[in-house]
């Protein structure tokens, strides 16, 4: 087997473009998947039962079920219960943030079950509200902990973002499928698909390591 080097220098553009839009994807899903977990995270410690319940089904549901059947329900499943069909990347982004939400959910809990709990009992006796002391007091401080979890949480949804390619959405991992099915070049398509997938997650590592080492400066005044 020779490797073709110049098939991967011609496809390097459009494999390119895929990436572009892994990484859109994955920014989407993961910026809903934050503002759905922060609430559910929240939820999962209210005092109201209904609302824990309902948090606590969410996230055994949804971390209970594979992505891959998740994305199926919503393309499938669900435009049979619409009457309508659902464009691929709304139904990529839908069933990524949904699944992330569920994973950012339990980062935020663990996170605010790591403030100490003086801290909520200090601000209740100032005499702020339990969503105040929740939102100017645990809130912050918890940020500051759950930034490498959160970190770990876009690598594994960028790489995992490459399940929407079987509905057919033109990713990174779909673009590669699609170049093959032209030039049968799996080896170095493959290659260069992993290697591009390698650059971002490193990426990402690197900024969050940044961002952690930058917040613990901050603590320390
Ligand atoms: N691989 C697991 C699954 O198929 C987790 C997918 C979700 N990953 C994530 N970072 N939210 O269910």
């Amino acid at each position: 087997m020779n490797f073709d080097v110049d098939l991967i220098v011609r496809s390097f553009p459009l494999l390119l473009m895929g990436a572009g839009v892994t990484v859109q994807i994955t920014a989407l899903s993961v910026g809903f998947g934050l503002l759905i977990g922060m609430f559910v995270g929240i939820a999962r410690l209210a005092k109201l039962t209904p609302l824990r319940l309902a948090a606590a089904v969410y996230v055994d549901f949804i971390r209970g079920t594979p992505l891959l059947v998740q994305i199926f329900i919503i393309y499938f499943a669900l435009p049979m219960i619409l009457g309508t069909r659902i464009d691929p990347f709304v139904a990529a982004i839908t069933a990524c943030s949904i699944n992330s939400g569920a994973y950012v959910a339990e980062i935020f809990r663990g996170g605010i079950q790591s403030i100490d709990k003086g801290q909520m009992e200090a601000g209740r006796s100032l005499g702020m509200s339990w969503g105040q002391t929740m939102r100017y007091v645990i809130l912050p401080q918890a940020f500051k902990r759950i930034i490498p979890p959160l970190g770990n949480e876009f690598i594994a949804m960028l790489k995992d973002s490459s399940l929407v390619s079987v509905i057919g959405f033109e990713e990174l991992t779909r673009r590669g499928q699609l170049i093959i099915a032209r030039t049968y070049g799996s080896f170095e398509i493959w290659m260069a698909v992993a290697f591009i997938y390698l650059i971002m997650t490193l990426t990402i590592s690197r900024l969050v390591n940044y961002l952690e080492r930058r917040y613990k400066i901050d603590d320390k005044h």
